[in-house]
């Protein structure tokens, strides 16, 4: 990991660490260029205006898909009527069969490298094809959900800014998204403004976990996406960025998703807390095949142990609610009930 100094100006020594090559290809495509000021335009204009921002989705619609997530413990986040971040930095998201915008923060002074994101914006680069939202535009548009009913959400545990949850949504799903760091929440209110999809996508801002209550959590300042419930996670892969620990709500998936709802998905990516995730959904995963989601989470052994849990203890668990198949795909697992 190259360290920089905490004073450097970001901009220029970020380049510095990019090959020669990736900086060739750095100057900025002029559509981007007349993108960005457009899009902070018209977010600040709708900043004034919150009424107009409103009027396009059905105030009916909404409500429906929010009420029937309102577990007696926690209630859904409501981004339209919360104080809007400033300024808004969004992006594209290209090559996926259906593109999508997202929104960065972690803007600050970086001892270690900002998001990878951002180093791409900065160069005036789209961001093409992130694994994630290809894997799952990949998955709901074949095999996963094929022959049942209709309908269905997708679970998005450790949302970060979107890149899941926006994926499924601009397909058409309706989405249950959790996160606990309120700066990427406040992105993800971004995404479904400019996504337009306030009416499938239900955010909370909560850890999911195996119990109600609340939580000590460890912020990773400047690397946000990093952040994890164990200290020592959150500072495994950026050991000289500042860490903040922050208080969160905590809501098992049981209490949240309704027996009654088809879920065709879950992806869990929460930095080492996977088998705490896991554990506050059995209900829900003991479901009989057929009905049980496709389950993605990220299997990072070394933020496991942080968590005092491991792989194997996770996949002990899963077959004990009958996922007997997983695979290894990159630094994920992909488990079915075949
Ligand atoms: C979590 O903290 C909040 C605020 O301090 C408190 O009102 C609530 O009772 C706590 N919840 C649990 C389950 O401990
Ligand atoms: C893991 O266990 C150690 C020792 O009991 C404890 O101090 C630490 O807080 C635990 N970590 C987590 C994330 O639960």
């Amino acid at each position: 990991m190259p360290a920089l100094p905490a004073s450097a100006p970001s901009n220029s020594s970020w380049r510095r660490h990019a090959s020669p090559a990736s900086a060739a290809l750095s100057s900025p495509p002029k559509s981007l260029l007349l993108l960005l000021p457009v899009l902070l335009l018209l977010l600040f204009a709708l900043s004034r205006a919150p009424d107009l921002a409103f009027s396009s989705t059905s105030t009916a619609a909404v409500a429906a898909a929010h009420s029937s997530y309102s577990s007696g413990h926690l209630r859904p986040f409501d981004c339209y009527a919360s104080p809007q971040a400033s300024p808004v930095v969004a992006n594209l998201v290209e090559g996926v069969p259906h593109p999508f915008f997202y929104s960065l923060a972690d803007m600050g002074t970086l001892p270690d490298r900002p998001h990878k994101n951002i180093a791409r914006l900065l160069k005036g680069k789209r961001f093409r094809k992130p694994d994630i939202s290809e894997t799952i535009q990949g998955l709901l548009g074949g095999e996963v959900g094929r022959g049942g009913p209709p309908g269905g959400v997708v679970v998005d545990v450790g949302a970060n800014v979107g890149m899941a949850s926006f994926a499924a949504a601009v397909m058409g799903f309706r989405v249950v998204a959790f996160e606990p760091v309120f700066e990427n929440l406040q992105r993800i209110c971004d995404g479904v403004y400019l996504n337009r999809v306030r009416d499938c996508v239900v955010v909370y801002h909560a850890a999911a976990s195996d119990r109600v209550g609340n939580i000590t959590m460890h912020k990773v300042i400047g690397r946000l996406d990093n952040s994890a419930i164990s200290a020592t996670g959150a500072k495994l892969a950026f050991k000289s960025n500042e860490e903040i620990a922050v208080v969160v709500s905590t809501i098992p998936l049981d209490e949240v998703i309704p027996d009654t709802e088809r879920v065709l998905m879950i992806k869990i990516d929460v930095q080492g807390w996977e088998y705490h995730v896991l554990r506050g959904a059995t209900k829900l995963l003991s479901r009989t095949k057929g009905e049980a989601p496709y389950l993605i989470y990220e299997e990072d052994e070394r933020l496991l142990q942080a968590s005092n849990t491991s792989s194997q203890e996770i996949r002990a668990f899963l077959s004990s609610v009958g996922y007997n198949d997983c695979t290894r795909r990159g630094t994920d697992a992909h488990c079915t009930k075949e």
